[in-house]
């Protein structure tokens, strides 16, 4: 049956506000941030020491550090494995800017290796091919909330001598055979800004098991220092320094948001479940996996659209913007998350990064080619998919995702009618 979409004049699928906002705020929250606030201290100090505490447990680390963001702790992460002037780090062409930027921070060289379609993540057959004898370290990105597939990613840098960085800032929680993510590599970075499954608004989190480790990360993190704010400092900068650090009001929020954390996931995972559910047998829709062994924390709901079946492989990221304005208009909260894969973004694409030519004009480092063309499933995944984030997450239920399916099932049924929008 033919029914007029939203976009055309039809009447929409979810209604205004049918979709709660995130993250839920209750009387836990405003209790810790309002003690917080009327405490002695604002900068680093007793909530930021408990935040890292509390988090090294519950993803179970020996070590966690907080900081004021997600790419704060990757660099960390970068500078704590030793890569610096003209290393060359691999990571996944599909992914956050930062994801690779932050080897720039510290005058290494990114080396992007192509995604596997079907899980959107590094693909781990194509790692070994990029490896120079200049390879410091691999950063792989569980990217939506699946994991990597950490035993295979691990085996290779071992028979490599490499580092392995764990970008998880969208994976918490996310396990690979019963492992969360985070305690598989030699460190790991997690992002706590607004839309992260874990939110304090903005921060992040560094975490590793090695104490040498640690301790790197930490001088970075505040100023070339060895002794943190809590401890006896001596204003003194024995390295390259930062400043990462977290403050109070942030931390005592994500405290808050820390007890609030597996009931948040669970929810997110019954949403999703029901979402696949009613999702499977709508027209044209490439839903995402969930392979054995792992599971996700479905951060973000990714569903491509088989252009080619829809005749439009070759305009695929022009008919996706369309097919995406007209689940928009019935009232479906989603967006493209990252239109350009990193290749092609103009920092890499100029390798200009500090001016003149640094740091890819560093004498120890050796070419590399950022050619978009090397990386085409990435392209293709770039050009094909749309995501959701808000409606999977509480206090969205389970009827959220059921109308969001319906909106899914209106639009793809009735797909012919974008075909002649300007
Ligand atoms: C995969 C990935 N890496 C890194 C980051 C950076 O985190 P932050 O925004 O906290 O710096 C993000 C955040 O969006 C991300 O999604």
């Amino acid at each position: 049956m033919t029914e007029k979409l939203a976009i055309k004049g039809g009447r929409r699928t979810i209604p205004e506000g049918a979709i709660k906002k995130w993250p839920p705020i209750d009387d836990v929250d405003r209790k810790m941030v309002m003690e917080a606030l009327e405490g002695n201290v604002l900068t680093t100090g007793p909530n930021c020491q408990a935040l890292q505490e509390e988090f090294a447990v519950w993803n179970g680390n020996r070590y966690a550090i907080t900081t004021n963001s997600g790419t704060g702790a990757l660099h960390m992460c970068v500078a704590a494995c030793g890569c610096g002037a003209g290393d060359e780090v691999i990571v996944p062409a599909y992914s956050w800017s930062s994801s690779a930027t932050c080897i720039l921070h510290h005058n290494a060289i990114p080396v992007f290796v192509d995604i596997d379609f079907d899980t959107m993540n590094i693909d781990v057959d194509r790692i070994e091919a990029a490896i120079t004898p200049r390879t410091k370290a691999i950063i792989v990105v569980h990217l939506h909330g699946l994991a990597v597939d950490m035993e295979r990613v691990t085996d290779v840098a071992r028979r490599h001598g490499l580092k392995v960085i764990e970008d998880a800032c969208q994976a918490h929680g996310a396990t690979f055979k019963g492992k969360k993510v985070g305690t598989w590599g030699n460190c790991a970075a997690f992002s706590l800004n607004q839309n992260k499954c874990f939110c304090s608004g903005e921060g992040g989190m560094f975490v590793t098991d090695d104490e040498d480790l640690q301790e790197k990360a930490k001088q970075l993190w505040s100023f070339g220092e060895t002794r943190t704010p809590v401890e006896d400092r001596d204003y003194h900068a024995y390295a390259l320094g930062w400043m990462y650090r977290n403050n109070e009001i942030i931390a005592a929020f994500g405290r808050a948001q820390l007890t609030k954390l597996d009931g948040y996931l669970e929810a997110q995972k019954a949403n999703a479940q029901r979402m696949t559910e009613c999702l499977r047998g709508v027209p044209h829709l490439l839903l995402p996996a969930e392979p054995e062994g792992f599971e996700h924390d479905w951060y973000n709901y990714t569903i491509r659209f088989d252009m080619k079946a829809l005749g439009h492989e070759e305009d695929a990221a022009a008919f996706r913007d369309e097919i995406m304005k007209a689940l928009q208009a019935e009232g479906v909260q989603t967006a493209v998350w990252q239109r350009f894969i990193l290749p092609a973004m103009t920092v890499f694409r100029a390798k200009n990064g500090y001016g003149k030519g640094c740091p890819w004009s560093c004498p120890h480092a050796a070419p590399v080619d950022y050619s978009p063309d090397n990386f085409p499933v990435a392209q293709k995944h770039a050009d094909s998919h749309t995501g959701m984030t808000t409606p999977l997450r509480a206090p969205n239920g389970p009827e959220v995702a059921e109308l969001v399916a319906k909106a899914f099932g209106k639009v793809m049924k009735n797909v012919d009618q974008l075909e002649d929008l300007e």
